[in-house]
């Protein structure tokens, strides 16, 4: 069976490099001709742990390809996945489906043979539909079928979601001649226990939104609830696993923390809301955990203020800047939001990030270390829960009633109590006593 997969972004080169590991002939096409030369070479354009050695392993094994000639590639290709992006558009909520409709055109031009199509990148409801009526103008309608395929990869963990995931969904409205190729395809994983759905193409393609935007919602519930301990003294932790050990909550994605942030959860959500829109049905939970989570950035940057007291000319220094632990990926990361405010106050801002300095933080001095975010700030935040964080040496502290702000209570309160530091985290109390 050969592979091809268009556009070599995250979900298409991690799934494409993956599926050439369990044995496939794939190839990954791209337009941008640096990006393949340096795939080729065995660089590679995002931070994905261990994902460097895979596409080294097997472009050399000669069944992983990289190219940017698209049409040669879709005619020696029985399956063909389309991973482009679909940004947010420029109404701030639709996804732009640009991309996407551009790759049909080329498909359509390309068909020789029977192929499956399938959509990997999130796409609205009834794209699929759009997809097909695009083919069906150059080509008899035996000679393809259109496939609703959504990946739900988390960044720096998608190797091993790749391989373990809970299950893998497949829409099709004729299933009776894709769902046996398919299965086959993803047989090596379903064997380790991820579950096969099959549904129809519209159900797959909303099943995406709906669970991006189900955990995005999970996470504004449990951050409200982070809120109200605050408030009245009790422990989100306690709230979570309380809650999370009932099988029918799930003790997953109920860690209270910064907001959500990255190129999914915001984006799905905003999109979901638009789809609503168009078929008339209001997604009100969906639009408030969006204001809500908006509103949190916000809040957490008075925090910092509040901390601080007399903010101007007070020093305060990041730790990680990105929207979670293991990438490098500044899209919609919280603190974007954060850092305007601060400066608007004259707060001081540097910042230290485990992969390197950002584009986007133009006017905040990066720092090389966080020895040096230590011992040179009135504040430290962390921001980002990557490993090197948790066991930080505030024994090397000099600065005498520095104070930490734990955005992810990676530490617990009563591990400050005896120190010259004073502590701040995220729905807890600062002096709990615990059994
Ligand atoms: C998400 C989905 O998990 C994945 O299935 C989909 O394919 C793409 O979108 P990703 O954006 O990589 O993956 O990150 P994820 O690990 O889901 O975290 C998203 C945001 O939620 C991050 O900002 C993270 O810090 C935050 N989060 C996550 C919490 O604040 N608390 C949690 O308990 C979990």
């Amino acid at each position: 069976m050969k592979i091809c997969f268009i556009g070599t972004g995250y979900v298409g080169l991690v799934s494409g490099v993956l599926f050439s590991d369990l044995g496939n002939s794939v190839t990954c096409v791209d337009n941008n001709h640096e990006k393949i030369e340096n795939l080729k070479k065995g660089i590679i354009p995002i931070f994905e742990p261990g994902l460097d050695e895979l596409v080294i392993k097997n472009y050399n094994a000669k069944r992983l390809f990289f190219t940017t000639d698209i049409n040669n590639a879709i005619k020696n290709s029985d399956i063909i996945f389309i991973a482009v992006g679909t940004p947010t558009a420029k109404d701030g909520v639709s996804a732009d489906l640009k991309n996407v409709y551009a790759v049909a055109q080329t498909i359509s031009k390309n068909i020789n043979k029977f192929k499956i199509i399938i959509t990997k990148s999130t796409v609205p409801v009834c794209t699929g539909d759009e997809v097909e009526k695009i083919l069906r103008k150059k080509n008899s309608s035996s000679k393809f079928e259109v496939v609703s395929n959504p990946e739900f990869l988390r960044e720096g963990e998608a190797i091993r979601d790749f391989r373990y995931p809970d299950r893998v969904v497949i829409g099709s409205n004729n299933p009776k001649k894709t769902i046996p190729i398919l299965k086959k395809l993803y047989e090596p994983i379903t064997k380790k226990g991820a579950k096969f759905i099959s549904t129809s193409r519209r159900s797959a393609e909303l099943i995406k939104y709906a669970a991006n935007a189900f955990l995005a919602t999970k996470i504004t519930f449990i951050n409200e609830i982070a809120n109200l301990c605050e408030q009245v003294g009790s422990n989100v932790e306690d709230i979570a696993i309380g809650i999370g050990t009932d099988a029918r909550i799930g003790s997953r994605f109920l860690r209270a923390g910064p907001a959500y942030g990255g190129s999914c959860f915001p984006k799905d959500t905003k999109a979901l809301t638009k789809i609503g829109k168009k078929f008339k049905t209001h997604m009100s939970v969906v639009e408030t955990v969006i204001k809500s989570n908006e509103k949190r950035k916000n809040n957490l940057a008075d925090k910092i203020l509040n901390i601080l007291k007399n903010p101007k000319g007070k020093k305060v220094g990041f730790l990680g800047v990105t929207f979670k632990a293991n990438t490098d990926d500044m899209r919609d990361t919280q603190c974007l939001k954060i850092f305007p405010k601060l400066l608007k106050k004259g707060v001081k801002l540097s910042y230290y990030d485990p992969t390197g300095e950002k584009k986007e933080l133009k006017k905040i001095r990066f720092i090389k270390n966080t020895k040096e975010i230590l011992n040179n700030n009135d504040l430290v935040v962390i921001h980002t829960e990557w490993d090197e964080f948790r066991s930080l040496d505030f024994k090397s502290i000099k600065n005498k009633g520095v104070k930490i702000f734990d955005m992810r209570n990676l530490y617990q309160p009563n591990e400050f109590l005896n120190k010259n530091i004073k502590y701040y985290s995220i729905g807890r109390p600062t002096n709990e006593k615990k059994a």
